[in-house]
């Protein structure tokens, strides 16, 4: 075979897979998925995660159907090793007023948090909270998606365009980007639960202020102490600095398990690239991929 067909036969196949979806080589080595036996990529996980016959209410709402593009601009996203952590709750209103003990608008949002029981009640806490400014240029509040109690919560930067329209985090272009993501590791909206670092899109999808995350940390510590996960996906440059509270890069900080305190709880948190970034950037899905590999098996090996 001359060299010229060799290559025509290739751009083919390159044709072919992009056609597929398949834009990025994610590892070194092909899989050859047709010989892979009767398991789908993930069946492990998914059984691994499988809540136990005792285990806390999981059920989830329901994933909207088709949904508008999302614009957010500006968005470059954000992990470690330590051992895995159980601890007994705490109130968690302390951590969110201790950044900014001046602020009215943390103060009372401690307060309101710490009187929740369960995500209901942090819902109508929300509801009623006046103290983030972005609730009064936002449609809507975006609370979570997914398990109400997940070994996993992942947390991105702020709703935008999409989610403000139907109130629910990661409902966008990203939103759906990050299902999938999720699923090439065995996990969906059961096994996880979806949040941002604050409730209520901001103007234009700017970076929200630190007075802004400040007066949501309360409400993101005490969600954190009642979903009780165990991990934290932390997507993007904005939840990676905020709940981390570093000033670190996205780039220096994905990859890298970091242990953190929220809600009274220690949990292994992993930042990683955040799916708007990805989509922009899709040569960047491989670094992802290396993340979401980290996650899976740090999922596996504590279970
Ligand atoms: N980007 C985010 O960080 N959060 C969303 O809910 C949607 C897009």
């Amino acid at each position: 075979m001359s060299i010229e067909t060799i290559k025509e036969d290739l751009v083919e196949l390159l044709a072919f897979y992009a056609e597929l979806g398949v834009d990025c080589a994610l590892s070194e080595e092909a899989v050859d998925w047709l010989n892979h036996g009767h398991a789908a990529p993930g069946d492990a996980i998914r059984q691994a995660l499988v809540p136990a016959p005792n285990s806390r209410d999981r059920r989830t709402a329901s994933h909207p159907g088709p949904v508008p593009e999302r614009t957010r601009q500006g968005e470059t996203r954000r992990s470690g090793g330590a051992a895995t952590v159980r601890p007994e709750r705490r109130p968690p209103a302390a951590a969110g007023a201790a950044r900014s003990p001046l602020d009215p608008g943390v103060a009372a949002a401690g307060t309101l948090a710490a009187r929740a029981s369960n995500l209901e009640e942090l819902r109508t806490a929300l509801e009623s909270f006046e103290g983030c400014a972005l609730r009064a240029t936002a449609k809507n509040m975006c609370f979570y998606r997914g398990a109400k109690s997940a070994r996993l919560m992942v947390i991105g930067e702020a709703p935008g365009r999409d989610e403000d329209l139907v109130g629910r985090p990661f409902v966008g272009r990203a939103g759906q980007l990050l299902d999938r993501m999720l699923a090439a590791i065995g996990l969906n909206e059961e096994s996880v639960h979806i949040t941002n670092v604050v409730y209520w899109r901001p103007p234009g999808n700017r970076t929200p202020t630190l007075q802004e995350t400040s007066s949501c940390r309360p409400f993101l510590e005490r969600q954190t102490a009642l979903v009780e996960p165990q991990f934290l996906l932390l997507l993007g440059g904005a939840a990676a600095k905020n709940v981390l509270e570093v000033s670190d890069g996205i780039m220096r900080l994905r990859g890298k398990w970091k242990q953190v305190s929220l809600g009274g709880r220690t949990l292994r948190a992993l930042p990683t690239l955040h799916p708007a970034y990805l989509l922009r950037t899709p040569a960047a899905k491989r670094q992802a991929w290396q993340d979401l590999i980290s996650l899976q098996r740090a999922l596996l090996e504590s279970s």
